[in-house]
């Protein structure tokens, strides 16, 4: 055989479903799978979950979480800093066994265990901060506080684009504030999510905190949407999935957070530091192939710099080399699958009709890319305010351009858009800078610095149809999780003489 014939020689993995503790085979179809950079490479193999087997997931989450919601919350974070210390020295391998999975270049998939890895520490730590508040009372002889509780039974349904980070954001609060989760993950991403119920299980997690369910819909259907056990669904995804989440949720009055879609715009201002915004606009659009809800999608550019800028950028984007992101000397991986090489292709060729294609628009299929999913990094410029191409999420290397003569026109551009996730504004002037972070409709704003990207301490989530519920990450993603009690505390050891509305 010649090498190229040659099928990469890493094993497949076999996977079961973890409930109750136990690993257990799925009792509905199989699926599998493969490594998007060589469709050759099958990493995965399971049986899907059925609705019996998403039911008994719910039941053994239900059996378990008394015991965990009386666990002191303490020793709950401590469960947590050992699946820190564990993932942290498991870290290159993961990272390693999520670009084969995943198809994201290695040092962005060690990035992303960086940053998993810092929220797991944020969130142990608020085991010992699980507080509530206490208040003064109207009243002699009164005291009031507040004491946060778990709420039980949870759901997580998480995307492919981050099969480590976003499973291990909502997990981390979900369990420290001692709640029970079932957690179903992307089908096409499942040994990643196999390694990080290891992880939790290696810490000391007991048996039926945390349960993984794999598979999909068409197999177990809306289960861990309505089950009236789940008092919370947290879901990242589509815009699609998510409204239908949030009905569903909405129609039973159950907790409900969606982190859906972007169209994140970066505004590059007439006197922005030009080397600064144009590694920043890179690392936005095309950084994880484009597919992040926070990659920068559309690029707002002040007229005096436009044509400087632009060349800058062509430059740039020529430079990028597409392949397999386990080469080092390979700047971005490929598209996840077969459906979102399809929606990537099939946005440029709108987008030939809708403006003027600068560079890219074609799959890749030279020598080993065949066996993948590539496509080459893309830009359009001329995309005007209603265009597809301004206004859908593609979620692929695709980016779009437009000028503008004033900043107010600049930000008009920038609110132009259903969704309101993130934004970028690079310029000098601060009152320029700050009008940005005024006047932009999104729920996260960067100065000088790219769309993408959040931090464990500080909320994440947007507005519009980026987002419903409460933000995720910090304070506030621990607070989705948890139910407030308030307590009336009365020693005057005297029945109340006055009315107190
Ligand atoms: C990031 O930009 O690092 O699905 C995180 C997404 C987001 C996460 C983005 N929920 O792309």
């Amino acid at each position: 055989m010649t090498p190229t014939a040659t099928k990469p020689a890493a094993a497949v993995s076999v996977l079961k479903q973890y409930i109750g503790g136990k690993w257990v085979e799925g009792s509905a179809g199989t699926t599998e799978s493969v490594n998007p950079a060589d469709t050759r490479d099958v990493v995965a193999r399971f049986k899907n979950a059925s609705k019996a087997d998403a039911l008994k997931a719910i039941n053994a989450a239900q059996i378990a979480a008394a015991g965990w919601a009386k666990t002191p919350a303490p020793q709950r974070g401590r469960v947590l800093m050992k699946a820190a210390e564990i993932a942290r020295r498991r870290s290159d391998e993961l990272a390693a066994l999520m670009t084969r999975e995943q198809g994201k270049i290695l040092s962005e998939a060690k990035g992303e265990m960086a940053k998993g890895i810092t929220l797991i520490d944020w969130y142990a730590g608020e085991g010992m901060r699980f507080m509530g508040a206490s208040a003064p009372s109207e009243l002699p002889g009164n005291f009031l506080y507040t004491i946060r509780e778990p709420l039980g039974v949870v759901s997580i349904i998480t995307p492919w684009n981050f099969p480590w980070a976003i499973p291990v954001w909502k997990a981390a609060p979900a369990l420290v504030a001692g709640n029970a989760v079932v957690l179903k993950a992307a089908s096409s991403v499942p040994a990643m999510a196999v390694e990080i119920v290891k992880i939790f299980e290696e810490a000391g997690l007991p048996p039926g905190v945390l349960n993984l369910v794999l598979g999909e819909p068409e197999s177990f259907g809306d289960t861990l949407i309505e089950d009236p056990r789940l008092k919370a669904v947290s879901f990242t995804g589509s815009n699609a999935v998510g409204q239908h989440v949030h009905q569903l949720c909405g129609k039973r009055g159950a907790k409900v957070t969606c982190e859906m879609g972007g169209k994140n715009p970066a505004v590059v201002w007439n006197d922005a530091d030009l080397k600064l915004a144009l590694g920043g606009v890179m690392k936005g659009a095309f950084g994880s192939t484009g597919q992040r809800c926070t990659a920068t999608s559309r690029l707002i550019l002040g007229e005096k710099i436009y044509d400087e800028f632009m060349g800058m950028l062509l430059a740039q984007v020529k430079k990028i080399k597409v392949g397999n992101g386990m080469d080092p000397t390979v700047t971005m991986g490929p598209a996840i699958d077969a459906a979102q090489l399809e929606t990537d292709l099939k946005y440029i060729e709108i987008g030939k009709k809708e403006a003027k294609l600068l560079i890219g628009g074609r799959r890749l299929c030279d020598g080993e890319l065949k066996h993948g999913f590539f496509v080459e990094p893309t830009v359009f410029e001329g995309v005007k305010p209603k265009a597809r191409l301004w206004q859908e999420e593609i979620f692929g290397p695709v980016l779009s351009v437009a000028r503008a003569k004033t900043f107010d026109q600049a930000l008009e551009l920038a609110n132009d858009s259903p969704f309101g996730l993130t934004s970028a504004f690079y310029g000098q002037d601060m009152t320029l800078a700050m009008k940005f972070v005024e006047g932009m409709e999104a729920g996260m704003v960067h100065l000088n610095s790219p769309t993408i990207g959040g931090e464990a301490q500080v909320p994440f989530g947007g507005v519009k149809g980026s987002g419903v519920g409460e933000r995720e990450m910090a304070k506030d993603g621990l607070h989705f999780f948890t139910e407030q009690k308030t307590v009336f505390v009365d020693y005057t050891g005297q029945s109340r003489q006055s009315n107190l509305y």
